[in-house]
């Protein structure tokens, strides 16, 4: 029996994940692991386009694994792995830059929007060739499916584009991958200003839900979310962002459809509203954090853990990694 091969990956930039990366990255995962050969890494040679501290980036590392187990990653079944732990990864891409064109790169609008603030002259070459490590993330997996947010589909198509190439002129060795574009649904806004998605970047704290943060503080924050003054309980994007935003959390967290949710809620206030969301988030969190802080608490295991995801991760990437070198003419 071989399932399609599945591969994803989260940065560790950030000491816990947010309601946002919960629901529109977890969760699905963990529906998905059923149906795949799935490869979930922490992708730390891309966190580090961006200053860290080493000391800080080695206990995100953990507690990301910790998280991704927590929150329902099976890593005797999914591979679970640290993508610096895998050597080809970043060999693979020094081959495949070599093969992207300058003003192909150039297009990635994620670089354009990283770099627009500070401008390119704070930006590294590392940043600039981010989209091409993901490339060889991917295509060292022989990936069917790749599930992203719509923010990584220009990568994932530069990714498709980088194996046509390579195929073409090497000949055969790379699979054509897909993305997975996640529902528009799945997309979490931050609670203070619900226009904006949540993200680890914004200003204020106070319209974020970490995973890590004790459940008295997560409920506050959501009774604290803003919404409008029409007082209806009703999904509407344009004219009701922030009560749209709680249905879709509080269907993501019990799995009841927004209809019924509204159908659940006619005729009462947004008090009772954001009560029953914040019980219903810091219900299903509250475990996954208990639980993380769990394995948190022995991080020798954890390590041991990630050493045997590596082993095997490495076998498959490895094994890519020659063929590319041996079609290049490079052994
Ligand atoms: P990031 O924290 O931006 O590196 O994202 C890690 C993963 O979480 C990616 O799969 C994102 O698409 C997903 N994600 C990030 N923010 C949100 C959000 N506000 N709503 C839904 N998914 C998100
Ligand atoms: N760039 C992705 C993000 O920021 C993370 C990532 C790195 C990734 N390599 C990957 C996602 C490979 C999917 C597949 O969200």
């Amino acid at each position: 029996m071989t399932q399609p091969r599945l591969y994803s990956g989260i940065q560790p930039s950030s000491g816990s994940l947010h309601l946002g990366n919960y629901i529109g990255a977890l969760q699905q995962w963990r529906t998905m692991q059923g149906d795949f050969d799935a490869f979930f890494s922490i992708v730390d040679l891309h966190a580090i386009t961006a200053p860290q501290d080493p000391q800080v980036l080695r206990e995100q590392v953990r507690t990301l694994a910790a998280q991704y187990i927590a929150g329902g990653i099976d890593p005797e079944r999914s591979c679970l792995y640290v993508q610096s732990h895998v050597t080809a990864h970043a060999q693979l891409a020094w081959l495949l830059s070599t093969i992207t064109g300058f003003g192909e790169a150039s297009r990635m609008t994620q670089f354009k929007d990283k770099t627009a603030k500070g401008g390119q002259e704070s930006a590294s070459v590392g940043l600039f060739t981010y989209p091409i490590l993901m490339a060889a993330d991917i295509l060292l997996y022989d990936t069917d499916v790749v599930p992203v947010g719509d923010d990584q589909k220009q990568h994932v198509e530069l990714t498709r584009d980088l194996a046509e190439r390579f195929n073409k002129r090497f000949g055969s060795t790379f699979r054509q991958p897909k993305p997975v574009i996640r529902a528009e649904g799945a997309r979490i806004y931050d609670l203070q200003n619900p226009q904006s998605k949540m993200s680890k970047s914004a200003d204020n704290d106070k319209g974020i839900v970490w995973l890590l943060d004790e459940p008295a503080k997560t409920a506050k924050k959501i009774r604290s979310a803003v919404t409008d003054t029409e007082g209806s309980i009703r999904a509407d994007k344009v004219e009701k962002p922030g009560v749209t935003n709680l249905l879709g959390i509080m269907s993501a967290m019990t799995g009841t459809s927004v209809p019924d949710l509204e159908a659940h809620f006619e005729g009462q206030g947004y008090g009772v509203f954001k009560t029953e969301v914040a019980d219903a988030v810091v219900a299903e969190l509250a475990p996954v954090r208990e639980r993380t802080l769990e394995l948190l608490a022995d991080p020798a295991e954890l390590d041991r853990l990630l050493a045997a995801n590596a082993e095997r991760a490495a076998a498959v990437a490895d094994a890519t990694l020659r063929r590319a070198m041996e079609a290049m003419g490079l052994r």
